[in-house]
């Protein structure tokens, strides 16, 4: 007897990471993905709701509903990561027209509509800035109670931002719904940078993928080759960071985490560490856990669980 599925929404920016998690999610038999929900960040949402429809194309998955959210944060700036995802968020990979066309409904509609017809049942993904996920909660009060979990990549406590020296993308895009997530009583799941900084994909792995000549690793080849060239340029890395896809993998595998319950914030304050996310570790706050955070990561295993997840999704279209 199979054990039940994990029914998914995807909140996602994407982003060539987002378009990795994405596939992950598809080729997962454990998972149901039962829609995407599409927000400003690595690109517009715009073009994202493209990105996501020319994605699940790629992967024969017309069937997945794909909806628009928030163009713009709660209160900051729309900060778009165009130096690390490229102009239109796909690093160098160039995808067909999409045949098919995003839903009319608003993405926090579908997010409250989906949450509260199947309460308890639903685990939220959420791999860009939370805007969406902040909306659905101040729009239905209901909502919180009835989302089964909710698994953030986002945030960094133990180590360095990656958009100013404190802060992660996804959280300071957003930190205003940052805020108001971490405080809305969802039982989270938090990825921060501490273990994803730890899931690099380098060029041989890509080339495994490439041992099968098909869409989808021709795809993920000229997208992470952008990718990876940021990494050399900005932060002397070789190969990438692939922050997205152990959100994912973490929902059916929690095995390749270690995880420990924490009180977690986020600095609003709008100084220098605006975005910061901070965990009290010594419970100088006297507040309860509000969330579980990844601190450790068997990146071996992900990396290798990943690439063997994927593979199989070229073979296909190969043969
Ligand atoms: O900081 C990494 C996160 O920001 C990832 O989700 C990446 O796709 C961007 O959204
Ligand atoms: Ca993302």
């Amino acid at each position: 007897m199979n054990p039940p599925l994990h029914r998914l929404i995807i909140d996602t920016d994407p982003g060539i990471d987002d378009s990795l998690a994405i596939l992950l999610a598809l080729a997962a038999p454990e998972l149901s993905v039962e829609g995407l929900t599409v927000v400003s960040g690595n690109c517009t949402a715009a073009q994202g709701c493209r990105n996501a429809l020319q994605v699940l194309e790629l992967a024969g998955r017309r069937d997945i509903p794909v909806f628009k959210g928030a163009d713009v944060p709660l209160l900051q700036p729309l900060l778009i990561a165009s130096e690390t995802h490229g102009s239109h968020g796909l690093g160098y990979a160039e995808l067909p027209e999409p045949a098919i066309r995003i839903q009319p409904e608003h993405a926090v509609s579908f997010l409250i509509q989906k949450v509260l017809e199947n309460p308890g049942e639903i685990t939220i993904v959420a791999i860009g800035p939370l805007t969406n996920l902040a909306l659905a909660i101040r729009l239905e009060p209901r909502f919180p109670a009835a989302v089964r979990e909710m698994v953030i990549m986002g945030g960094a406590i133990n180590h360095g931002g990656n958009t100013t020296p404190q802060a992660e993308f996804n959280v300071y895009c957003d930190p205003h719904a940052a805020y108001i997530v971490f405080h809305s009583g969802i039982p989270i799941t938090l990825v921060p940078l501490d273990v994803t900084y730890q899931t690099i994909l380098s060029k041989s792995d890509v080339l495994r993928l490439l041992e099968n000549d098909a869409p989808v690793s021709r795809f993920i080849e000229q997208a992470t080759r952008f990718y990876m060239e940021f990494h050399a340029e900005y932060q002397g890395m070789e190969g990438c960071v692939i922050n997205d896809p152990l959100a994912v993998a973490i929902t059916y595998a929690p095995e390749l985490v270690d995880m420990k319950n924490l009180y977690v914030d986020v600095d609003i304050s709008g100084g220098v560490s605006m975005g910061k996310t901070f965990a009290d570790f010594y419970d100088f706050l006297k507040r309860p856990p509000n969330m579980r955070v990844a601190l450790g990561v068997h990146a071996k295993a992900y990396i290798e669980h990943f690439l063997d997840r994927i593979e199989p999704l070229c073979i296909t279209q190969s043969t």
